[in-house]
């Protein structure tokens, strides 16, 4: 697979963190698939549409409200999904979809998926539950009693990609890691919400340039130590370079040649993605200044499509790294961004990580947080200072 392909590989929810926004919107778009005869179907919540040749009949679901044409023939009817989150908006889009396979389709076939032989796509509840434990084992993440749906949209495309009839099954191999590893890795994967953009909230880049920085060179600070400890896409820890090159112009600053970036997160995919830098005019828009991108990306081939310089490249190192192991071999930092993630975890985990940061951090060193995210009730290693705008954590004198 070239980078350019890679880059649209993975399908990204840009303008969305909250898990029902990003999956209600994937709950609404057809899933075009083979059936295992061959035979192009077209499954929807409610109904299942196939096109297997010259048949005339249409078989009524039965749960469907189905009216009978002249002929005595039943008709297939538009069932809207009630899933969470799906929006009126999302409704009117089924709704359309759905007029257009019947329209395309005058030999229409209205059946259950078991008359088709489709498997299912949806994950049983027995099955939810053992999932849920597994990827908080795995992750941290915490699905909660009800986000069947959310499992259920962000692994279909996996029963695809590995030729796996059903959800159930794929979960299945994805806990057996010993011998799916691959699979594993790719459902792990697809549960984390991997929304990012570039100087996030503005603050901690200001707090950064203006206050951080700056005490460090004061200090004789060298090398400047900082992580990027749940990196996405990369533009967590590329905006970071690029304002240590900004604070170089002032005159007290760190020297950025002397300033080690590490960025980690728990995907394979996203760390890979953010060491080749490419970013599609999707990604570029969003919290970057023509400024910044002149001065910082340089063109690619695809006019769509700019590279991270390799000057901002190069103070950056990636890694795949889980926050729920030890962190004693990362060395300790000056300043720790962990942005945006703690929110998936349970307050236990989330202790458990904020006393390991307070471990890996220099005296007087720095956490940064997501602007939802607090240590109330969670630790007393930290005190908090105000930026104005925005807040970062100190790590206490002992
Ligand atoms: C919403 S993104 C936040 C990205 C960036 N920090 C920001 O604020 O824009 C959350 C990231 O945390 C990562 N993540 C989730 N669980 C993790 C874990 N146990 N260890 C490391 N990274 C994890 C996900 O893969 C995802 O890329």
């Amino acid at each position: 697979m070239g980078v350019f392909d890679f880059l649209k590989a993975k399908n990204f929810n840009e303008n969305d963190d909250g898990f029902e926004k990003k999956d209600a919107r994937r709950d609404n778009r057809d899933d075009i698939s083979k059936s295992s005869s061959g035979s192009a179907s077209t499954q929807k919540r409610g109904f299942t549409i196939s096109n297997n040749g010259p048949s005339t009949e249409i078989k009524p679901r039965p749960s469907l409200d189905n009216s009978v044409d002249s002929s005595g023939r039943a008709k297939a009817k538009f069932e809207p999904s009630n899933y969470p989150g799906v929006t009126k908006l999302a409704l009117e889009a089924q709704r359309v979809a759905y007029d257009n396979v019947i329209r395309r389709n005058p030999n229409v076939q209205v059946a259950t998926q078991d008359e088709l032989g489709v498997q299912s796509r949806s994950v049983s509840d027995l099955q939810y539950r053992r999932f849920a434990s597994y990827i908080e084992e795995q992750s941290g993440i915490v699905l909660g009693d009800s986000k069947q749906y959310l499992v259920n949209s962000r692994l279909s495309t996996l029963l695809i990609r590995f030729n796996i009839p059903s959800i159930d099954e794929l979960i299945n191999k994805a806990m057996n890691p010993a011998v799916y590893k691959e699979i594993s890795t790719a459902v792990i994967d697809a549960m984390t919400t991997n929304e990012t953009l570039w100087f996030r909230d503005n603050y901690p880049y200001l707090a950064l340039k203006n206050i951080i920085l700056p005490e460090l060179a004061r200090r004789g600070k060298s090398p400047v130590r900082i992580w990027s400890a749940a990196c996405s896409s990369g533009q967590e820890p590329y905006s970071i370079a690029m304002v240590v090159q900004e604070q170089a112009t002032q005159v007290v600053h760190v020297d950025p040649a002397n300033t080690q970036i590490t960025a980690t997160d728990l995907s394979p995919e996203m760390v890979e993605r953010s060491r080749f830098g490419l970013y599609d005019s999707h990604a570029l828009a969003r919290g970057l200044s023509a400024e910044r991108k002149a001065k910082f990306f340089k063109p690619t081939k695809d006019p769509n499509v700019m590279e991270v310089d390799d000057v901002i490249k190069s103070m950056v190192s990636f890694k795949q790294f889980n926050l729920l192991n030890s962190f004693s071999l990362l060395g300790k930092f000056d300043i720790i961004f962990c942005r945006n993630v703690l929110i998936y975890f349970s307050n236990e985990v989330k202790a458990q990580i904020l006393e390991k940061f307070a471990g890996n951090l220099n005296p007087g060193g720095y956490l940064f947080l997501g602007s939802s995210e607090s240590i109330n009730g969670l630790t007393d290693k930290y005190e908090m200072v105000r930026c104005n705008p925005g807040i970062v954590y100190r790590l206490k004198d002992r």
